[in-house]
């Protein structure tokens, strides 16, 4: 049978990466789909340059609607990233009665709703395996894997960048900057981390998963994301002697809310978090990306591997080229639908302002160490309904007036840490902003 026929638009890092195993598998990835796959055209601005990468046999061409356009290819690659360009193409692609296959989180997360539901009425396939933690088929295992269970919450490790930093904040007893700078100078983040550091990536990743877990719409505007450029080294040594590490997860969840009509609701949100040391996600190190998901039949699951870089992710955009190559022919209605829930029966759960989630926390006080302080605060918070876990005083290392005040908290409405938040920080004995972070057992 003749070889499936691929166009890609952009070739950068994970476009070469396609290239090259294809090329080295393509053996193995034949016998697999049932016929050949190849890349027969690609479209970049740089052309020049895309001409060496690829080689004679693949015709280079500057404009991507080419690519779009042309009759003999069945499935379009969109390595392009970012909201607008990206889109205008992949809808195009769609229009034009393409496949495609794309590890652009950014787009997915945020334009999904209209892209599947164009893909739908035109009858092709999106596959979006790379976008979320990169050689992880998370994708195919939330998807397919565990389509028998219900899902109650999922909690990952979906930014290596980051990862990379606390990893080495916690190792090397770093600042963030120092640590930020060594993870640019590797390669992890790019010139601008602003998306990596700040939670946004991690944030489109989680989104995505929420959508598939629960059957819900992708909604990243209702995410609530924080990063991790605040953080200071001193917690995440605090946190180790308390027996936590400080990790940056993106969690969605399931939970009970007697306040809505469908007495249910979904967390979405990307903070950093305490996690016990003792969790095999909390030894998830460097640049390393680990999910795990929690689901009524099959209990706790984790998945593991690399989510970025050439080949890992590449891995993950011909699995999509595999499965598109092997359903193409199938009746649109019997294909593995997009968010895995079919179209018409999406769940309308509400995502949970943050302000109603409930966690625990990790805070830290600066103090002058006098009498009373303690009970003021622990007074405060007895007042908003939070309860404590355990205190640890340590002198800080610039005064002996003041000291560092460490509370582990159990479980409380976030709303109500905000009121005493705001009533604590107020005290004229509390000598600096609070810092809080929460805390995640994932038990
Ligand atoms: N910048 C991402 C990371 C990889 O550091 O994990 C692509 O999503």
């Amino acid at each position: 049978m003749k070889p499936i026929q691929v166009g890609l638009l952009g070739v950068g890092t994970v476009g070469r990466g396609t290239f090259e195993v294809l090329r080295r598998n393509q053996e193995e990835i034949k016998r697999r789909a049932g016929r050949g796959i190849e890349i027969t055209v690609v479209a970049d601005l740089d052309t020049q340059r895309a001409k060496g990468l690829v080689g004679e046999a693949v015709k280079v061409v500057g404009n991507a609607k080419e690519v779009i356009a042309n009759p003999d290819i069945d499935i379009v690659i969109e390595l392009i990233g970012g909201y607008t360009v990206a889109k205008d193409l992949v809808l195009a692609a769609i229009e034009a009665g393409k496949h495609v296959v794309t590890a652009n989180k950014a787009l997915i997360a945020v334009h999904g709703t209209e892209i599947f539901a164009a893909a739908h009425k035109r009858g092709v396939m999106i596959c979006f395996e790379a976008a979320v933690a990169g050689g992880i088929p998370i994708i195919k295992a939330l998807r397919e894997g565990l389509t028998a269970n219900r899902i109650e919450w999922i909690a990952g490790i979906i930014n290596g960048t980051t990862n990379y930093i606390l990893s080495e904040m916690r190792d090397k007893g770093l600042a963030f900057d120092t640590a930020l700078k060594a993870a640019q100078e590797l390669g992890y983040a790019e010139a601008d981390p602003t998306f990596d550091v700040e939670g946004v990536d991690a944030a489109h990743k989680a989104t995505i998963m929420s959508a598939i877990a629960f059957g819900i719409p992708v909604q990243f505007n209702k995410a609530y994301v924080e990063g991790i450029s605040k953080l200071q080294a001193q917690d995440i040594r605090y946190a180790e002697q308390l027996g936590y590490r400080i990790k940056l997860l993106g969690i969605t969840k399931r939970v009970r809310h007697e306040a809505i009509a469908e007495k249910e609701a979904i967390e979405l949100r990307v903070h950093p978090c305490l996690v016990p040391s003792k969790r095999l996600i909390a030894n998830v190190e460097g640049a390393m990306n680990a999910v795990m998901i929690q689901a009524d039949a099959v209990g706790t699951t984790l998945y593991y591997g690399k989510g970025a870089g050439s080949e890992p992710t590449a891995s993950a955009v011909i699995a999509d080229l595999v499965d598109v190559t092997r359903l193409m022919t199938a009746d649109p209605l019997n294909r593995v639908p997009h968010l895995a829930f079919q179209p018409d029966s999406m769940s309308n759960l509400s995502i949970l302002p943050m302000q109603d989630v409930h966690t625990s926390y990790y805070l830290r006080l600066v103090v002058a160490d006098e009498t009373g302080v303690l009970a003021k605060i622990t007074g405060i918070l007895a007042q908003t309904d939070i309860s404590i876990d355990a205190v640890l005083q340590r002198p800080t290392a610039e005064s002996k007036q003041e000291t560092d005040l460490i509370i582990l908290t159990h479980t409380c409405l976030e709303a109500h840490m905000n009121a005493a938040m705001t009533q604590i920080q107020a005290l004229k004995s509390v000598l600096a902003p609070i810092v809080r972070i929460r805390k995640e057992d994932l038990s």
